[in-house]
């Protein structure tokens, strides 16, 4: 069973979003576990003390690397990815979410405040990993969004299971336009192709419009794409 590790200070935010629709459903059914551990349960005085004030000084507080450390020591004594949620990390991609969901799992520390003491970064060996250059108020809806991209991809979770195979960045490409009934909607028509019945002309089409779109407003996936067309590692 894929299992996801939560380290936060409010863990009554989870499951939160995790807990509906497939996700959801995947955790009772057991494709998917999810235990989320209470940071402040290590703090060692009575008033279950996570931060302090930055060494060296500055705004706000950071999060202590003793009491951090003893929560990891507890909840991750096994082979699964250490991942810190963290603005200064490599952003998430589709292939690393392919390559955690094919895991494992993951345990996943969220920060809070400034962020966490360096030491238990390096002393814990974890990974920083991004959702998105901006900035949240914390961990928590970051480990969410990497625990449905991964969850979505379980074997039996999604529904179609074929229809991750050209959803976008899976290909390298943006996903084509997508439309159901009715036929016309506010004098907008589905384009004819996708009624034609030609598979063939279906499939070209969809290819031209995913690559229309990657290049407009991807230029930066586009010239991966490019990349890895031209040298040869995709078939076309
Ligand atoms: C207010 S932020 C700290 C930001 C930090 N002072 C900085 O400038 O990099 C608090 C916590 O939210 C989480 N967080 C914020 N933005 C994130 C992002 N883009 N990706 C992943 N985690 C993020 C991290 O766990 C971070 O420690």
């Amino acid at each position: 069973m894929w299992r996801a590790g939560v380290l936060t200070i409010v863990p009554e935010i989870f499951p939160g979003p995790l807990g509906a629709s497939l996700a959801g459903k995947a955790l009772v059914a057991g494709a998917w576990s999810l235990d989320v551990v209470d940071i402040r349960a290590f703090a060692t005085d009575k008033h279950r003390t996570v931060d302090d004030t930055p060494a060296g000084g500055g705004p706000g507080m950071v999060m202590k690397a003793d009491v951090l450390g003893r929560a990891i020591d507890a909840a991750a004594a096994d082979a699964r990815p250490r991942l810190l949620m963290s603005p200064r990390g490599l952003p998430l991609t589709q292939a690393r979410v392919e390559a955690l969901a094919a895991g494992p799992g993951v345990v996943l520390i969220c920060g809070r405040f400034e962020g966490v003491d360096e030491r238990v970064i390096a002393g814990r060996g974890l990974e920083e990993v991004s959702v998105g250059d901006y900035v949240l108020s914390g961990g928590e809806i970051a480990a969410m969004a990497l625990i449905d991209a991964c969850v979505r991809l379980l074997p039996g979770v999604m529904g179609a299971a074929a229809s991750g195979d050209e959803e976008s960045f899976t290909g390298g490409l943006l996903e084509y336009p997508q439309y159901t009934r009715p036929q016309v909607w506010e004098d907008r028509p589905i384009p004819d192709v996708l009624l034609s019945g030609d598979h063939g002309k279906i499939a070209a089409w969809r290819r031209a419009e995913a690559e229309r779109l990657t290049k407009e407003r991807r230029p930066d996936l586009w010239a991966a794409f490019r990349r890895r067309f031209r040298s040869g590692s995709r078939s076309g």
